[in-house]
């Protein structure tokens, strides 16, 4: 068989799905795997494209089977399997070879890896890859970071096996060093956000609204025709669909209601806290998944407390729709307000409007809403989203059903805590005169750490009584 155009490295769900998807464009690739029985079964599967697939166990053999410059792509999970393969490819590859780490990466892990392999002549690319197993076999949004010669060796394949919107690849070059995986990394914590408010939602139907599962379900198939229109509400109407084979009863009520997370939502609310960029709704999405996980506890908590009462949710099913829409503008806004905030950190110079185009189609979070954020950044340099002419009016119009949905739950006993998170975000952003004054007061009253004047520039100081608030 003719040299392959590319390898691939781990022979996971998504790699697997990653290398039909690369063999399908036309292109000849060879893979490679720990276990040898893993390369023979997906050659053996891959049907009409195995004359386009080969492989070998062996690292130096795999290499030898990829036509010159190489550039060979690693979907091993995230971490220290990374760097055991970066290791073992490296004596093989020589100057002008390319690594792509197409993981769920640490971005601080990819920045380490350039510098790793800097000088040695073999490139490397951090590309995030978002879609999950449909996505990667058929179209994955694809968000690159590396260095531009590198990009422009892989651009064309990485384009032609992503996602497409109107015709546009979903896949583009976003920066240098680690920007692709941090800009996936707050792709997850939008997504994160995004699946909470919708579990919030559902929670208000259920039980501050009595309804059943199926009624949900038509509810969400009908949110999905109008501006809520996405990838995440179509499928929780399936979920909410779901029978289950052995009890017969919907499947969503035999499904534990603790979420598991590998991390990325979690990475993507440390950054914002370490950028100093408010991302509460993140936060508050990471915050609702580690609760739901101490399940125990929430079960003696409600026999402490007692349950919150049934159906006492004074809200309709219009309210209930602006209010989410509302909710995900806020999020998506500090989502985007932490990547303007990386990019002039580290230099990235991240285009926000094509970022939101790429995630038109192939991710999870894909929906008919970023488009219209994309068209937004496009026209505006502002980076947060509730200064776009388009998001005002549409915030206008909505945050006042976030604002009751939020008080209903609160007085029907139900948690909201990504939604109320979205309002209290929404309230202080467009509160001029907020009410930090005091926590300054504070800061110089127990340790002298000055403040600002209203009247006068400089860094002022106040003679504290030095005895009011001492113990004793
Ligand atoms: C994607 C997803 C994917 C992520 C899963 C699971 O964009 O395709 O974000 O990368 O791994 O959604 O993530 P959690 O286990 O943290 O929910």
């Amino acid at each position: 068989m003719p040299q392959a155009d590319i390898g691939l490295v781990g022979l996971g769900v998504m790699g697997e799905n990653l290398a039909l998807n690369i063999a399908d464009n036309g292109y000849r690739i060879a893979v490679n795997n720990r276990t040898p029985d893993k390369i023979e079964a997906f050659i053996a599967n891959a049907g009409p494209l195995a004359d386009r697939v080969s492989g070998d166990a062996d690292i130096a053999t795999f290499v030898s089977m990829l036509k010159a410059p190489r550039s060979v792509i690693i979907m091993v999970k995230a971490g220290d399997p990374v760097d055991a393969v970066i290791a073992q490819l490296k004596p093989h590859l020589e100057k002008g070879d390319v690594i792509i780490d197409a993981g769920n990466a640490n971005y601080h892990d990819t920045v380490r890896r350039f510098a790793e392999l800097d000088g040695t002549g073999i490139g490397f690319l951090g590309i995030g890859v978002s879609g999950g197993e449909e996505g990667a076999r058929h179209g994955p949004s694809i968000m690159v970071g590396g260095s531009e010669d590198e990009w422009h060796n892989a651009e064309e394949v990485l384009k032609a096996i992503s996602a497409k919107f109107n015709g546009e690849p979903c896949c583009a070059y976003l920066g240098t060093g680690g920007a692709g995986h941090f800009v996936k990394t707050i792709h997850n914590g939008i997504e994160y956000a995004d699946m909470q408010m919708i579990a919030e939602v559902y929670g208000v139907m259920r039980d501050g609204l009595d309804m059943s599962p199926a009624q949900c379900a038509e509810v969400f198939r009908e949110w999905n025709k109008g501006p809520l229109d996405s990838y995440l509400i179509e499928i929780t109407s399936h979920v909410l669909d779901a029978v289950d084979s052995k009890s017969g009863r919907p499947l969503v009520e035999i499904i534990v209601d603790q979420a598991g997370q590998k991390g990325t939502g979690r990475w993507s609310a440390i950054e914002a806290l370490n950028l100093g960029v408010s991302a509460t709704t993140i936060e508050g999405a990471v915050a609702a998944r580690s609760i739901s996980a101490m399940k125990p506890e929430r079960i003696a908590g409600e026999k402490l407390y007692g349950a919150a009462p049934k159906g006492k949710a004074r809200v309709d099913l219009k309210t209930l729709e602006n209010a989410l829409l509302a909710g995900k503008i806020a999020a998506y806004a500090q989502g985007f307000a932490v990547m303007a905030k990386a990019s002039e950190e580290n230099g990235w110079d991240l285009p926000l409007d094509e970022i939101a185009k790429i995630w038109r189609a192939g991710c999870i979070i894909r929906s008919r809403f970023l488009d219209t954020i994309s068209q937004a950044f496009a026209k505006g340099d502002a980076a947060n989203l509730l200064t776009q002419p388009d998001f005002v009016t549409m915030m206008k119009e909505s945050n006042g059903s976030l604002r009751e949905v939020v008080a209903a739950c609160a007085m029907a006993e139900l948690p909201t805590p990504c939604l109320s998170s979205a309002l209290a975000y929404f309230d202080a952003y467009r509160q001029a005169q907020g009410t930090t004054n005091i926590t300054q007061g504070q800061r110089d009253f127990f340790g002298a750490h000055g403040f600002k004047r209203t009247d006068e520039d400089g860094d002022f100081h106040h003679d504290w009584p030095s005895l009011i608030g001492k113990a004793g």
